[in-house]
């Protein structure tokens, strides 16, 4: 790959700078520009990584710099209507931050912009590079667990959409990218918010999948030993994900481990990537290569937006279940695409209102 890209970053904030250290750790990447609102944020951010070009207005920015890449690393709100601007500018191919999108109105909004664009967006759904979740995925699609019945995704706290959109994408990713089909879902709503929305304290989600495997998410208040567990379950055995490092195999030959942590070394030798610091952000190295590699005329990636979609419809579909209080069929028909606010800000109306 000889190409250099153009790249800009909108959104100078927490996550921005781990984008930006792993572009600086690739060589076809040119980071020329960052837009912010909040000034004093865009300097620390473009003075961290020696950004030439500034703006507060990143429609400027796109006018001006003429970006062929772009990271959205804004609040889910923004994401539509940048991710428009983008396409429209002429930019080829955007890295967008999780939660995807906004409202299930905008589902359909994006898909018609990539039909019509050919714009190429990939989601910060970096987990999927996981060594442990690449390798638990090898195992499940080759047979290890016999027929996968059940994945599971528990954490400690995060909800439906902001920690729920990496673990949604995550199980189906385990499994082999199965179409949802169904999702039944509820909230404990209080008074949270978060990047700008409301925020579940506590959310259950159960997703059907094509061919009948069940996907149960939790994301609870109760703190969890490693903070997060991933198990998936089939006819003969199961993998459990501890952290998300360590796997525990059990199948009619016994139980064994493996700790792709400590086997990191062998690991890292064998992606061919140097270790970033800290380590643990190698899946960002990998998305990025992944996502050129797109750009560049080739495969689409496991991040891809297609993917990323799926995984949007069912948290927006999740919402809508603990709204409405029934079961919710995927693809979403039209008279759900209807509702263009953030689901969850419904359900903390009505959660207020705690008369019914
Ligand atoms: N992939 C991951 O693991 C991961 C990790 C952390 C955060 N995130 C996601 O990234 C997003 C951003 O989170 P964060 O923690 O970086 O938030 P943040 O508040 O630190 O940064 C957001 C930035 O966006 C800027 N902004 C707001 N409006 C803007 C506009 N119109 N134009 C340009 N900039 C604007 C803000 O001023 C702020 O600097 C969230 O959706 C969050 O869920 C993803």
């Amino acid at each position: 790959m000889s190409t250099t890209y153009r790249t800009a970053i909108v959104g100078c904030g927490n996550i921005s700078h781990t984008h930006a250290s792993t572009y600086r750790r690739h060589p076809c990447i040119d980071l020329a520009a960052g837009a912010d609102i909040d000034a004093e944020r865009l300097a620390a951010f473009r003075e961290r990584w020696e950004v030439p070009a500034g703006y507060g207005d990143y429609r400027e920015m796109l006018a001006e710099v003429k970006p062929e890449l772009v990271s959205i690393c804004t609040y889910a709100k923004l994401h539509w209507p940048m991710l428009k601007a983008c396409a429209e500018a002429g930019v080829r191919g955007i890295i967008c931050e999780k939660p995807m999108l906004n409202s299930p109105a905008e589902l359909p909004l994006v898909r018609e912009l990539v039909d019509q664009t050919g714009v190429k967006i990939v989601l910060g759904h970096m987990r999927r590079y996981g060594m442990a979740h690449l390798r638990a995925r090898e195992l499940v699609l080759g047979g290890e667990i016999g027929d996968p019945i059940l994945v599971v995704g528990t954490l400690t706290g995060g909800g439906l959409a902001e920690m729920g959109s990496h673990w949604i994408d995550l199980m189906r990713h385990l499994i082999g990218d199965p179409e949802v089909v169904s999702v039944l879902a509820q909230t404990n709503m209080q008074d949270g918010t978060l990047c700008g929305h409301a925020q579940e304290d506590d959310a259950v989600l159960l997703m059907e999948f094509a061919g009948g495997i069940k996907g149960l998410f939790e994301s609870g208040q109760t703190t969890l030993k490693d903070n997060v567990l991933t198990l998936i379950v089939g006819s003969q055995g199961s993998i459990q994900i501890l952290g998300e490092d360590d796997l525990v195999i059990s199948g009619p030959d016994g139980v064994r481990k493996e700790d792709l942590m400590v086997e990191q070394p062998e690991q890292w030798k064998a992606l061919g990537l140097e270790l970033p610091e800290p380590w643990w952000n190698y899946k960002w190295d990998i998305l990025l290569r992944e996502y050129l590699a797109w750009v560049d005329g080739g495969e689409a990636p496991l991040t891809c937006a297609d993917q990323a979609l799926k995984a949007t419809e069912a948290y927006m579909a999740g919402y809508l279940s603990a709204i409405r209080r029934e079961k919710i069929h995927l693809p979403l028909p039209g008279k759900d695409l209807t509702l263009d606010e953030w689901p969850g800000d419904v359900l903390a109306r009505l959660a207020s209102d705690r008369s019914v």
